[in-house]
């Protein structure tokens, strides 16, 4: 690969609040080092059908504020195929892409890194996903956003759970990972989190929901969705344990996903997105841009993805303390 004059830009996976801030910040600053920028169109898939489409200033003008992806995403089959991955190469060649920005999570990454790796194609990532799930950036860009939204629900579910006296299992998004739940949790004063990074003791939580019946009258407890065990299940379980308590399921689902991105979230994909052209330009491929102790922080893909859950032991603590 020779000198970079035209970029692409996509997004892929669950879609995340800040892509759109993301792909501004690619294209303007593409255009910034007068390059040619190409929006694909729903991720892999519409690298492989061919849909590519000229962005300019205008392209991108009143999104930063905007939920979703302009761009559109999908999880893409195909492209986890050799064959796939070839057709897509071959649209690459054809409309003279020089080099990739590709935002998304985990899923995102893993097909970015074989496609790097068969094609030598620079490839940069940004971490784009509501779960926080990445090696290698303090947050993920979607991640501020959908705290944001879990807080703001429990507060409304708080005003019926104090009002009848009810306990409510909050469950939230995560996929396998409790840091939204972690976060959300202390951030709504929830009274117990249930999170698959630490082994939840039952006795427990049934002694803490036994005490504090004297002197509360809701008591939330968030669960993070999962193979572990979901809200469903620990709300039987507690009905079961306690027949005479109200309780509830509330299960939060896509609304954590969607809306109008925090400011945390724009500043945090405008900084990645600036940085992955400017990395692109002066050689990096391979490798996810993220964000730590407030620098930019480059991380090769496959570490990027590599699952090892970092729970602040500092943020349990705080569970501990503060929930009774
Ligand atoms: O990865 C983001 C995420 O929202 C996870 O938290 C959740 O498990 C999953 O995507 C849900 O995906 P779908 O878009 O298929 O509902």
């Amino acid at each position: 690969m020779g000198e970079i004059k035209t970029i692409g830009v996509l997004t892929s996976g669950g879609d995340a609040p800040g892509m759109n801030a993301a792909i501004r910040a690619v294209v303007r600053t593409g255009l910034y080092h007068n390059l040619n920028v190409v929006g694909i169109m729903r991720g892999y898939e519409g690298l492989i059908a061919g849909e590519l489409i000229p962005m300019n200033r205008k392209s991108v003008s009143n999104i930063i504020g905007k939920g979703g992806t302009i761009l559109k995403t999908t999880r893409s089959e195909a492209f986890r195929t050799p064959e796939g991955r070839k057709i897509a190469f071959e649209n690459i060649q054809k409309f003279k892409i020089d080099g990739l920005v590709v935002v998304g999570g985990e899923g995102t990454f893993t097909g970015a890194n074989v496609f790097y790796q068969e094609y030598g194609l620079p490839i940069l990532g940004l971490p784009g996903t509501i779960d926080n799930d990445l090696i290698g950036t303090d947050y993920t860009i979607g991640y501020d956003t959908a705290i944001n939204n879990v807080v703001s629900a429990v507060d409304k579910i708080r005003d019926t759970a104090e009002s009848h006296a009810r306990v409510f299992i909050i469950e939230v998004m995560g996929r396998d990972s409790g840091l939204i739940a972690l976060r959300s949790g202390i951030g709504s004063g929830a009274e117990a989190i249930l999170i698959p990074e630490s082994e939840t003791d039952i006795e427990e939580l049934y002694r803490r929901l036994e005490e504090s019946r004297t002197y509360k009258s809701s008591r939330i407890i968030m669960v993070a969705e999962g193979r572990h065990a979901g809200g469903f299940e620990v709300a039987e379980k507690i009905k079961e344990r306690f027949p005479k308590f109200d309780v509830r399921l509330s299960i939060l689902g896509h609304i954590q996903r969607g809306g109008r991105p925090t400011c945390m979230d724009r500043v945090l994909a405008s900084r990645v997105g600036v940085a992955a052209v400017d990395a692109l330009l002066a050689g990096h491929k391979g490798e996810m841009v993220g964000v730590v102790n407030n620098n930019i922080h480059f991380t090769p893909f496959q570490n990027a993805i590599k699952h090892i859950s970092e729970i602040n032991p500092n943020l349990l603590r705080i569970v501990d303390i503060l929930s009774l």
